[in-house]
Formats: structure tokens, sequence, C-alpha cells
């Protein structure tokens, strides 16, 4: 299939309705409702706004999933830079079995989204009991689910999570295209980036709000005993190295001296780079992930898009959000 074609389908967790169980739909009768742009309902669960099936998939985890204490769970707000978190876990935690490289390492044939799978998007919507037994230790995972609805979930493992985080006018800006590039374009035409920012402020949009949950994982991360990594996707571009020896040392992996000499902390970056990765034959044209084509996970990377794409006034509106939610807790965006 065309990847243009790809980019038209819809992603498995965005409408459908069909399969809930009476669970559900006992419990979305009972929970807030908003209708989103299209019309189609969110529910408020645990503080966050779900399409019907995504929720069914939470319920289906918070019920079934049985934490080990050496599971890795990589959680963000979507856009935040998911894909290049997994592929970085991915690489330094696997860096004996497979060696970082160019020639022969499955981040070149695999999709990031395929070797660290979404919890509640992709493993719990597919499957009300995924086997996830088999699974060898550290199981990876990933979500966009906040702090609260996963940590009841893991009850009281000490199972390490990874929080990337990224500046709300990047992740909004780089949503309006991802958003734009994999629902279908028409659903879109009444909808402006301008309304996008107004249900930012509001709150109400499928797995919002951002503001929510980054300052819950901002919070979980500052308690000592907490096994929470908050990481930003700026200070991934500015100082890597820094960044993925602080990640590998938190996952309990830390280089080796000889590592860091013979240039494996380099070898893992450029493997994971943003240019590596979206020119892969598999990112480019390969099968889609949750329903969504692999290269609509990679458009331009950096910091800062968001001056091409914002007004004054959207900026304004959603600094003085961010100021009035976070003002205080020692997180700014620079
Ligand atoms: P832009 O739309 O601003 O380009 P997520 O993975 O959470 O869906 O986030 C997607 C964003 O991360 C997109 O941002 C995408 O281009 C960027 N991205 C994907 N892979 C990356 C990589 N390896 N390095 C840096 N940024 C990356």
């Amino acid at each position: 299939m065309e990847a243009s074609q790809n980019l038209l389908q819809t992603p498995a967790n965005f409408m459908k309705v069909d399969s809930l169980s009476q669970e559900c739909e006992n419990l979305i009768s009972s929970l807030p409702s908003e209708k989103d742009f299209m019309g189609k309902n969110l529910y408020s669960y645990q503080g966050s706004w779900y399409y019907p099936s995504t929720l069914q998939a939470i319920l289906n985890f918070q019920k079934h999933f049985r934490a080990r204490d050496s599971d890795i769970i990589l959680a963000s707000f979507p856009k935040s830079g998911t894909t290049w978190l997994k592929a970085l876990v991915f690489a330094v935690v696997h860096r004996n079995k497979y060696a970082p490289n160019l020639v022969s390492h499955p981040l070149l044939s695999d999709n990031p989204h395929n070797l660290v799978r979404f919890i509640e998007l992709d493993l719990y919507v597919k499957n009300q009991r995924p086997d996830l037994e088999e699974l060898p230790s550290p199981r990876l995972f990933a979500t966009h689910m906040p702090f609260q609805t996963l940590h009841d979930s893991l009850r009281d493992s000490p199972c390490k999570v990874v929080y990337m985080c990224r500046n709300i006018k990047d992740v909004l800006v780089s949503r309006w295209h991802f958003r734009s590039n994999v629902v279908r374009k028409e659903l879109y035409s009444n909808y402006s980036l301008e309304d996008m920012v107004d249900d930012f402020i509001k709150g109400v949009y499928s797995l919002g709000p951002f503001d929510d949950q980054v300052l819950r994982y901002w919070k979980e991360s500052l308690v000592n005993s907490n096994p929470v990594l908050f990481m930003r996707y700026e200070e991934m571009i500015e100082k890597p190295e820094v960044q993925v020896m602080r990640l590998a040392d938190f996952l309990g992996c830390s280089f080796t001296e000889e590592e860091k000499q013979s240039g494996t902390v380099e070898k893992i970056l450029e493997l994971c780079s943003f240019g590596n990765l979206s020119n892969l034959e598999t990112n480019k044209t390969g099968t889609s992930v949750c329903g969504v084509a692999p290269h609509a996970f990679f458009r331009r990377g950096g910091v800062g898009d968001w001056k091409n794409h914002l007004t004054h006034e959207m900026a304004r509106k959603l600094d003085e959000m961010v100021e009035k939610k976070l003002g205080g807790s020692g997180l700014k965006f620079e």
C-alpha cells in the first residue's frame, strides 16, 4: 500500500466503539462526557479524556496487568518525543544483546512502536488479556495515561517509569500536523489550529489535559522514593549524551568507562537519531502501527517550530494557561 494511502487509515484507538464490555458501558454512563470537534463523545476518567475504545483498553489493563519489578514504562503526552524515547530505551537496555550499529539492529527493520508497544492504544485494545508473561525481562511498555491511572495498576511494584515532556507549543503544533495527516482531512476542514489552542486551554481533548499530566509526573519525579525519571525533549536535543547517560543510570544499566571510550553512547544516539530513523525504509513505507502509517511519527523534529505556526495571540493564551497551571511548581517551558 502507498504511504499516502496508509495515512488515510483510521487509528485503532480513535473511533472504534464496538465490543465494549458491560462494565465499560456502565462506567461510561456514569462519567462526565463532552463532544470533540467531530461530535464524538469523550469521557473523563481519572483526570483524562478518552474515546470509549481507549477506556475499554484501560479497564482491561487495570484489571489484568501484573507488573514485574523489572518492568520499564515509558510515559508521555502524545507528540512529546515518544518514538524517540522508545528507540533510545530499547537501544540502551538491549545494547549487550543488540550492538548499536547501522547494519543489523532491530531498530533498522522495525518501527520503535512495534518494539515498545503502547498499553492502552495497542496491547489492550487488540486483546482484553494479552499474554505478557512470556516476554523476557525487562519488559518495555509505553503509555499516554496519566500517573494516577498507571500507578494504581502497578500495585506498588517499584518498576521504573520514564516520562518524556516537551514544550506545550511544539506538542500542540506537532499534534496538529499529525492529526490532520492521520485522520481523514475532511474531518478537519472545520477545525482550525485556533480551535485546537482553545481545546488545550479548555482542557477537553483526547488523552488531555496535557498540563495536568505533565505536572503530576513532574511532582512524582521529585519524590525521592519514586522511580520516576522526568526527561525533557529540549534537553535531549541540547545535550543528548548527558541525557542518555542519565537515562541509563536511572534504568540501572550505566555505561561503563570502556563503553564511553569506545563511543557506544554516540552510536546509540546515531542509531536513534531523527535523520537515521526517518530515512529507514521500514519507517517510510512500512506497515501501519496502531492504525497509523509509521512515517507520520517523523515530521521534522527539533525545537521551536511553533513559531512558524502559532500567532502571538495563540502563544500568549497558551503561555498564560501554563503560567496559571504550572506557576510555582518549578516546571517551566522556555
Ligand atoms: P514534530 O512533529 O515537531 O516534528 P511522538 O513520538 O510522541 O509522537 O512525537 C512525535 C514528534 O517527535 C514529532 O515532532 C517527530 O518529528 C519527533 N521525533 C520523532 N522521532 C524523533 C527522533 N528520533 N528525534 C527527535 N525527534 C523525533
